[in-house]
């Protein structure tokens, strides 16, 4: 075997013990070697640091055949390109991913053995939490977009809890309050999955039977949590209420206005936002705009509006990128948002009141401009067609 064969050798081992695959270049030059090397890590690999730290590993078997010095000035400029090429995933979608993988395993230990792995349950809090004060912005952006790895289901729970969540950090709730919802809003559906999958994913009317069955979700696990002891009332009440209406047409037991728990209100809104934005395998997401939209026109019947009211306070609708028109006719792009007031972001104008292509010259900070507002939320199509 040749030296830079063995050097080969090497190099698969280290990537063997680490769970990075191993790489068969046609042609093993050093220089080639090396490269191959570290592409195949930033390409199995998307978390920078982890990148980095595999990266010197490898430099160091090539050191003797090229200096230090030398070996440092590759690997520098091979990162910049491969960055380039294989963007690194950001530590909130790591995180993100990883409350999803949790979650699924408390599902599959749930309909396993029965267990209700509050420890589980404590520690994607912990997360979730790290997620919304760090990420809120990017998070709400990113959950909409299709995961075929988890369930439906999985991401049902992970992304209303979530969006509950938002709404209690906005309203600064005090932390035993905020972990009372997080774990009512991660058991809400449980339910559910004791639910026929025959029934779940049904084409067509289902019968009467059939959707009693689907709503029972709320007692039958009402019912089974009270055994475990595990949780307070507030806990349990959240859970079995999700699904009732203010207006009193919900169910399970028709409860109407402040009969409802807060708490229930503020889950029954998640998950109806939750249900609009997040892609799922038979439909593509909605943007935020539709989705509130949509869930506008059901506001009186469905949502206290107190609560509603906070929530598109808390929620911006427009994030940046967003092309919006606003009320004097004039088409601009969302470039910041103002935190005190997310329904008044920045506008760079794109086209005035008068018609006219400006191309950005205009910056418009609607937080300022009171007789400003946004009117409608264009898509790409749309903006083609007035430009
Ligand atoms: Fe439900
Ligand atoms: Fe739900």
């Amino acid at each position: 075997m040749s030296k830079n064969e063995n050097l080969l050798v090497k190099i698969n081992e280290y990537f063997l013990e680490h769970h990075i695959p191993a790489i068969y270049p046609e042609n093993t030059e050093l220089k080639n070697l090396f490269q191959v090397s570290l592409a195949n890590i930033w390409k199995s690999i998307t978390h920078q640091k982890k990148r980095d730290l595999h990266a010197t590993e490898v430099s160091h078997f090539f050191v003797q055949f090229f200096g230090s010095d030398n070996i440092n000035k590759f690997l520098a400029e091979s990162a910049i390109n491969l960055n380039k090429k294989y963007p690194q995933e950001s530590d909130y979608v790591e995180l993100y991913n990883w409350c999803l993988n949790q979650y699924a395993l408390f599902e599959k230990e749930y309909l396993n053995t029965e267990h209700i792995n509050v420890d589980l349950l404590e520690s994607i809090y912990d997360q979730l939490m790290k997620l919304i004060q760090e990420n809120q912005e990017n998070i709400i952006s990113y959950m909409g977009t299709f995961r075929k790895k988890f369930s439906s289901h999985t991401i049902h729970e992970i992304n209303s809890t979530i969006i509950a969540l938002m709404f209690a950090y906005a309203k600064e709730y005090s932390e035993e309050r905020t972990k009372t919802l997080c774990m009512a809003s991660l058991l809400h559906d449980l339910g559910m999955l004791k639910v026929p999958d025959d029934i779940l994913n049904k084409e067509g009317k289902l019968t009467d039977e059939e959707f009693n069955l689907i709503k029972s979700h709320t007692i039958s696990i009402y019912k089974e949590l009270k055994l475990t002891k595990l949780f307070t009332e507030e806990v349990l009440t959240a859970v079995v209420q999700h699904h009732e209406h203010y207006d009193g047409s919900g169910y399970p037991q028709k409860l109407a206005g402040e009969k409802i728990s807060d708490f229930a209100k503020i889950i029954a809104i998640a998950d109806a936002f939750e249900a609009q934005i997040s892609a799922r395998s038979y439909r593509r997401t909605k943007n935020r705009y539709l989705a509130m939209r949509e869930l506008m026109t059901d506001v009186k019947k469905s949502f206290d509006p107190k609560f509603f009211q906070t929530f598109l306070n808390t929620i911006s609708l427009y994030p940046p990128g967003s092309l919006v028109q606003l009320n004097d006719d004039s088409i601009g792009l969302v470039t910041g948002i103002n935190k005190e007031v997310p329904m008044r972001p920045l506008i760079k104008i794109l086209i005035t009141s008068d018609g006219i292509k400006v191309n950005g010259k205009i910056i418009v900070d609607l937080a300022r401009q009171n007789h400003l507002y946004i009117v409608y939320v264009l898509n790409k199509s749309e903006y083609q067609k007035k430009n």
